[in-house]
């Protein structure tokens, strides 16, 4: 088979990883990949947003299958585009991304079909979104309608700054993506990521995790796209794992297709496990990252005919999915002024050293230069995985494997798994 791989961070190189272990694939090709994933396959310097350029490469190398990492391929219309080639694409279709890409949309839909999440209202106005703030109780969770990187979201502790944070949302913060806020209920309880594969029709679960948003030890700091993760996370019991499925997952594949959104790939359910049964915080349309690096890694089994029957339209026929004992743990290495200004160009030394049989070292945001050093290009750099027989074997390799890498302009959090590590 010939896949094309669509992205550039670690979630990409994990998928790249684990492909490439898969004996039914004769070519793999990344567009646009980075230097970690070039030393498992052929890049094309096709940008993750260009979905007409995407799917004019996927023609051209015959692709059987095409696997798409980041949401802006997806919103742009990549789906669509190789649905219309006749090429099966793991990856649903631009309105059926809207799950993601527009949490009004996400909010409507669920609301529509008494799917359990937190009560909400779209404002377009800042004295709308104001006058709003009487019917919520602090904290008040604030967030930008659009793709925003996982950075358009605020909690605000009291009504200032509430305030504040619509007038920055609404005044231009995020761009188009800050057209609408949608104002929540404040949900109490632990988060963990649920992910399903779907193939249009139904939905088979692909294992749960737990990710870190804030930049900082201890949860603080803003909202990031992910500074590490672990797997499986505790938080998921069989049974809150039962209720999400039953309450949220099937049904919502389900209406989508009866609302004539079918949706293919993987579903994301953001989930926080309340007092009243877990509640959907967020959907994604793709993996999470660093989510999938340490699902990638726990996975047991080929995970290329997993991604061929949701694109062609038919789990129903897959074993259920298989995974290692183990614990994986994720801790994410970002440039220095992540999120808001991660410094660029400074160089990584070690960074591709054999770390043994128990860590990977994903590449997220790396760049070549000419004399053949690796630097640091993006937000979040580096993702440094390892498994162990428990989260606390798991955590003291990937650190481990941390103080190995020479780069004095990247931090990462050393808390990673903490609250996994306070169960036990
Ligand atoms: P989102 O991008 O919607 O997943 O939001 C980012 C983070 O903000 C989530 O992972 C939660 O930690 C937090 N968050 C979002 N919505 C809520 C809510 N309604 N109640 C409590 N926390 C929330
Ligand atoms: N790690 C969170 C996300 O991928 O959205």
């Amino acid at each position: 088979m010939n896949i094309l791989l669509v992205g550039s961070g670690g979630r990409e190189h994990a998928l790249a990883w684990k492909i490439a272990q898969s004996p039914l694939v004769t070519r793999l090709v990344a567009a646009p990949g980075n230097p970690g994933i070039e030393k498992l396959c052929e890049l094309c310097p096709v940008k993750a947003d260009d979905a007409e350029g995407l799917a004019a490469l996927a023609q051209e190398i015959r692709a059987d299958l095409v696997v798409v990492g980041p949401e802006l391929a997806l919103a742009a219309g990549l789906a669509d585009r190789l649905a219309a080639a006749g090429i099966p694409c793991f990856g649903p279709t631009a309105q059926a991304a809207q799950l993601e890409t527009s949490k009004a949309f996400s909010k409507a839909f669920l609301e529509r079909h008494a799917i359990p999440t937190a009560g909400y209202g779209v404002y377009e106005t800042v004295a709308d979104a104001k006058g709003a703030l009487d019917r919520f109780a602090a904290p008040y969770v604030i967030k930008a309608d659009g793709l925003a990187a996982g950075k358009g979201v605020a909690i605000s502790p009291d009504r200032q700054d509430a305030e504040a944070e619509i007038e920055r949302m609404l005044g231009g913060r995020f761009g188009a993506a800050g057209a609408r806020v949608v104002i929540e209920e404040f949900m109490d309880g632990e988060e963990g990521s649920l992910f399903a594969l779907c193939d249009g029709k139904q939905a088979v679960l692909f294992g749960g995790a737990q990710d870190h948003k804030r930049a900082f030890d201890g949860d603080l700091g803003p909202n990031t796209g992910g500074m590490g993760a672990y797997s499986p996370a505790p938080v998921f019991t069989a049974d809150l794992v039962q209720q999400a499925n039953d309450l949220i997952v099937q049904p919502t594949i389900q209406k989508m297709a009866e609302e004539g959104a079918p949706y293919r790939g993987v579903l994301y359910a953001g989930l926080m496990a309340t007092e009243d049964g877990p509640k959907v915080v967020e959907f994604n349309a793709r993996f999470g990252d660093p989510e999938c690096q340490v699902l990638m890694m726990r996975f047991a089994g080929d995970i290329v005919p997993y991604l061929l029957a949701c694109a062609r339209g038919d789990v129903s026929g897959l074993p259920p999915a298989a995974f290692k004992p183990q614990t994986v743990i994720c801790v994410v290495m970002a440039a220095k002024g992540y999120p808001d200004s991660p410094l660029e160009g400074s160089t990584i030394r070690g960074a591709d050293q054999d770390f043994g049989p128990h860590v990977q070292v994903f590449h997220a945001g790396t760049k070549r230069r000419d004399d053949g050093a690796l630097t640091a290009a993006g937000g979040r750099v580096l993702n440094v995985c390892a498994e162990g027989d428990d989260i606390a074997q798991a955590r003291e390799r990937a650190y481990e494997a941390i103080a190995k890498i020479d780069w004095p302009g990247g931090f990462n959090r050393t808390d990673i798994g903490w609250r996994a590590l306070d169960r036990e």
